[in-house]
């Protein structure tokens, strides 16, 4: 819990009067949601936000942030988001809350894009589970393509339900042991018909903030 109010108020300085700021999905994004309405408000910042779910978008309203879609804005400033997983070369997986196919839109399309984790997210190397966002027409041979390819997978559920995404799709989870080249997986996987996002964010990131109980440190990619 304090690794990521650390990561996001360390975050918090990034954000400037004016800026379109696009803001991710899972607690660390919601704890920096926080932080930006209050600190919109005591500082009278004019932000406007663009969220990557609709559980985003309820918590910034929450907030009292100002809240467009994203195709209501010129572009966004600053996207911050969470991850599941960060390797030394800031490459992420994202997407054990669903969100990803909306978080890759803005986070891609940010101008700079901040990842905000505490210490347990980060990897050598990426490797486990990575959510794949499916069309549900396409989910069985999906499955089956990716089972020609050796890879297990299994649908996402909520209960006894299909989980399903704020786009009205299917994630499915694909298990990769190690992750040595992520570009190159994330192509091989969104060349599957019927595969619409990967959760595997590459080389997008422009800083990492990385929280921990004493504080918040920045990596920078190189
Ligand atoms: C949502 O789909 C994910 O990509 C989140 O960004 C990620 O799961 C991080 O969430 P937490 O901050 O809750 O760990």
């Amino acid at each position: 819990m304090e690794g990521r109010f650390n990561a996001a108020q360390k975050a918090l300085k990034y954000v400037k009067s004016g800026m379109v700021v696009g803001l991710g999905t899972g607690r660390t994004s919601e704890v920096f949601i926080k932080l930006l309405g209050k600190a919109a408000k005591e500082k009278k910042m004019k932000v406007v936000c663009v969220p990557t779910s609709n559980r985003t978008k309820e918590a910034a309203r929450k907030a009292g942030l100002v809240v467009r879609e994203l195709n209501e804005v010129k572009g966004v400033d600053l996207a911050v988001d969470g991850a599941d997983q960060v390797d030394r070369k800031m490459n992420l997986i994202k997407g054990y809350g669903g969100a990803l196919f909306r978080e890759k839109i803005v986070d891609y399309g940010a101008k700079k894009f901040i990842v905000v984790v505490d210490e347990s997210k980060l990897r050598d190397e990426l490797g486990g589970w990575v959510p794949l966002e499916v069309s549900p027409f396409a989910v069985e041979q999906v499955m089956r393509e990716l089972k020609r390819l050796g890879v297990r997978s299994r649908v996402r559920r909520k209960g006894d339900r299909r989980f399903i995404t704020d786009n009205w799709n299917v994630i499915v989870d694909a298990y990769f042991k190690k992750i040595s080249n992520p570009e190159r997986l994330n192509l091989v996987l969104k060349g599957i018909p019927g595969v619409i996002e990967t959760g595997i964010f590459a080389g997008r990131a422009w800083k990492v903030v990385v929280g921990n109980e004493e504080g918040a440190r920045v990596s920078i990619r190189r």
